[in-house]
């Protein structure tokens, strides 16, 4: 079992980064660390996601700044004595890298690049050349480097199969093929320079703190504001759903458990078509809202589909399973309602990141949908 004790969180103010700083700070007794959140805060950081640990916790510390800033991130390495990366930022909405896709290639393929040679830097054993003669260093062992990546690199699956750690890559996004490179980038600097990598795919999250571009946030939203519910193309498409504390439980349990050089797929083993989620959806937002659940159905807008638009995305996640004792807590029926729930009360945050930048290019891009 590793000691991890200076831990690098990037992309912590976002919503899987920020639920697992939560988790790792409050849930975790047996870490007792620090945790360093680099973060540039870009639409969908919030630095309000955790201002509540920023006042109280004395092992968190917030670093603004780019992962694709080198001379920053190094400053960092050296600053807290980083033993520990725990990569999790990245552009990652499918819609916004059909219409935007450089930003996509910057920071999940250049910044990702970045960090992991900085780290490669960072963590090259002391004591000089190779004992084989060859000139580079050797790399200590006792450090982990742990990329957080998605389902979508696999492609798409017809109606049956699931996606397994051996699946071929196959991204069909530009979202998907930038974390895809930068799956490829980690697994490289692993076979090349010995780095101690641990990579992860996990299939789709939802719960507290997700920005409300996504699926399952905009659609509460929505619902509770009357507005139109878009359903891309004939709504069939099917994702597995997975609630976020169980993917950070994952994530950690292979931080402190996995094996260097392996991948592991995480993943809810609970598929639904988006047009039956949204069914179920109604019914609890209308339950929770007070409102009448039919008028909220009339609001169901058959949309243009998104270009690309994988069919559907199944997890085979026995391998976590079995090897290292992970499973999921959270029910799909627990942990809808309370996601509902939150977005119910949660109106400041949901406000303050409605304004500025996402408001702007939602007008842009879809007239303000
Ligand atoms: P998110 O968009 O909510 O958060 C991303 C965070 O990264 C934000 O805080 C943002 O400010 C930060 N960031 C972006 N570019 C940066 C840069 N150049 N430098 C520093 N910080 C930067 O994303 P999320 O949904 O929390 O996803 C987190 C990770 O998990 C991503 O790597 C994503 O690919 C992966 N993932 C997400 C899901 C999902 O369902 N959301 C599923 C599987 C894997
Ligand atoms: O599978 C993991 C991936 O899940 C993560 O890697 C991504 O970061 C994350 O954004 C998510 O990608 P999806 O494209 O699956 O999620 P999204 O919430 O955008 O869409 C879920 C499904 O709902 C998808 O089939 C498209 C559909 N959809 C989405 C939106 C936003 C709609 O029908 N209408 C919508 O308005």
């Amino acid at each position: 079992m590793r000691a991890l004790n200076n831990v690098l969180v990037t992309g912590g103010s976002g919503f899987i980064g920020s639920n697992f700083i939560r988790f790792l700070l409050e849930k975790t007794p047996e870490f007792s660390g620090r945790v360093i959140n680099l973060d540039v805060l870009t639409y969908a950081g919030n630095p309000k996601n955790l201002q509540d640990l920023e006042e109280k916790s004395e092992r968190y510390f917030f670093e603004r700044g780019d992962i694709c800033d080198r001379p920053f991130v190094e400053s960092l390495f050296t600053k807290y004595d980083i033993d520990t990366v725990v990569h999790f930022a990245a552009e990652s909405h499918v819609d916004r890298s059909i219409l935007e896709p450089g930003a996509f290639i910057k920071t999940n393929v250049t910044g990702t690049f970045t960090l992991l040679d900085a780290s490669r830097n960072y963590w090259a054993a002391s004591d000089g050349a190779r004992k084989d003669g060859s000139s580079l260093p050797d790399m200590r062992q006792d450090v982990l480097f742990h990329h957080v990546s998605t389902d979508e690199v696999f492609g798409s699956l017809g109606e049956t199969g699931y996606f397994t750690e051996t699946t071929p890559y196959a991204p069909r996004s530009p979202y998907s093929a930038s974390k895809a490179a930068g799956d490829h980038l980690a697994m490289a600097y692993h076979h090349t320079y010995g780095l101690p990598i641990t990579l992860t795919n996990c299939s789709n999250n939802y719960g507290p703190y997700q920005f409300p571009e996504k699926l399952i946030p905009l659609m509460i939203l929505n619902m509770a504001e009357g507005k139109p519910l878009p359903v891309y193309g004939d709504g069939k498409n099917i994702r597995d759903w997975l609630y976020v504390e169980d993917h950070n439980a994952a994530v950690w349990t292979v931080m402190r458990n996995g094996k260097a050089g392996e991948t592991y797929n995480i993943g809810g083993e609970n598929e639904w078509e988006n047009i039956t989620l949204l069914d179920a959806l109604i019914d609890i937002v209308s339950e929770k809202a007070g409102l009448d659940a039919e008028k909220i159905r009339s609001n169901v807008t058959f949309v243009k589909d998104r270009p690309g638009h994988d069919r559907r995305y199944a997890i085979d996640c026995s391998k976590i399973k079995s090897e290292l004792g992970w499973k999921q807590n959270v029910s799909f029926e627990q942990g809808l309602e309370n996601t509902v729930d939150w977005y119910l009360s949660n109106t400041l945050w949901i406000e303050s990141v409605r304004s500025g930048e996402y408001r702007r290019w939602m007008e842009k891009n879809y007239g303000g949908r």
